[in-house]
């Protein structure tokens, strides 16, 4: 079989890992070619061969060696629809099947590429939001929680020192499952995020009840959080979608909170670090069961289709399930739940009023 593969959308910790496991999956039995920088390799014909000695070591390494974009949609580059290419090259390489290594966008774009034009694809979610839809895992994302978790560790070492609120933003435009997780395993005062818009006066009322008690507040905000009623930043969020620049929203809230509350505020932005960790041990072993998975797929000869984690196995569903766009954390989202029940605020409620 020839294979060939990409990897789209921001970078995410296990890339590199799961490209080191699908060259030792494919054995000397296959031809694993790798194209560079998702689509635009297709487009502009740049791959090399993934072989078991190129590969060598690369589970330990964050980042991808093929490299990835997300400005490389083939349907609207530069305004122009370049997808045929897409085809032809993987035509001309007599692929068997093209594994597309992505987010929703980068698998929304894959669906349509096999629709259009017939070409078999093994998508393989990948995203350190940990939204796409249909999967309970996604690669990169276990890592980037614990990025965030020791991050928070250390931030809460100095705020309660220094008795100072510290506000860490982190990735997350529309879905605020990073900001969430990591909040609960760092124990955080709260965490904002884009699907619970959070009262102003709930956040003063929190820091000012933990300068009362123990002196210090941290807080976890995704930067796609906004304050309720607030439409332009949602929309600022949404518009563009990823490769549109956001935040500023923990810079925002440390000035208002110390000028509300005098107590000395600081805001920290983990951004792009998270991307760009070694991938923790369950991203290693997630990449090596997709890799797994992504062989017996191909063997199987079988249609188009995305490997989702579904009560802990591995199943192949339609691409169409997870092109819908991104999932959000829901209010009963079971970790949500906890997190609330372990006392973190979501600062989603107006402060009660006491007389
Ligand atoms: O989708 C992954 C992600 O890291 C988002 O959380 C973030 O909003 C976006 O990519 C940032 O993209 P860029 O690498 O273009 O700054």
């Amino acid at each position: 079989m020839r294979l060939g593969v990409l990897t789209g959308g921001g970078d995410a910790p296990g890339l590199n890992a799961f490209l080191r496991f699908l060259a030792r999956a494919a054995g000397g039995d296959h031809v694993l070619l790798g194209f560079e920088d998702s689509f635009l390799g297709l487009i502009e014909d740049r791959s090399l061969e993934l072989t078991r000695a190129a590969t060598r070591g690369l589970h330990r390494m964050g980042g991808t060696i093929l490299g990835a974009t997300n400005r490389g949609d083939p349907f609207a580059l530069d305004g122009l629809d370049r997808s045929a290419e897409v085809a032809a090259t993987a035509a001309r390489h007599r692929l068997d099947a093209l594994v597309v290594v992505g987010g929703d966008g980068t698998l929304r774009l894959a669906g349509k590429v096999s629709q259009r034009y017939g070409l078999r694809i093994i998508g393989v979610p990948k995203t350190i939001d940990g939204d796409v839809a249909e999967t309970e895992a996604t690669l990169g994302f276990a890592t980037a929680v614990s990025v965030a978790t020791e991050a928070l560790d250390r931030l809460e070492a100095t705020a309660s020192s220094h008795h100072r609120m510290v506000a860490l933003e982190v990735m997350g435009r529309s879905c605020g499952r990073l900001a969430l997780h990591a909040a609960l395993a760092a124990g955080a005062d709260g965490a904002l995020l884009p699907e619970r818009p959070f009262s102003t006066a709930s956040v003063l009322e929190l820091v000012e009840q933990r300068r009362r008690g123990a002196r210090f507040s941290v807080l976890v905000v995704a930067e796609g959080a906004h304050p309720a009623g607030e439409t332009e930043r949602r929309r600022r969020a949404h518009a563009g979608g990823a490769a549109t620049p956001l935040g500023g929203m923990a810079e925002e809230l440390a000035g208002l909170v110390e000028r509300a509350t005098g107590v000395e505020s600081r805001a920290v932005v983990l951004g792009h670090v998270v991307r760009g960790a070694p991938p923790v041990a369950d991203d290693r072993i997630l990449a090596a069961r997709l890799a797994a998975a992504t062989l017996d797929l191909a063997r199987a000869g079988s249609e188009s289709a995305v490997l989702v984690l579904r009560a802990g196995a591995m199943r192949a569903v339609p691409l169409e399930l997870v092109s819908g766009g991104p999932s959000i954390v829901e209010a009963d989202e079971p970790v949500l739940m906890a997190a609330r029940a372990v006392g973190i605020s979501f600062c989603d409620e107006p402060p009660a009023i006491t007389s």
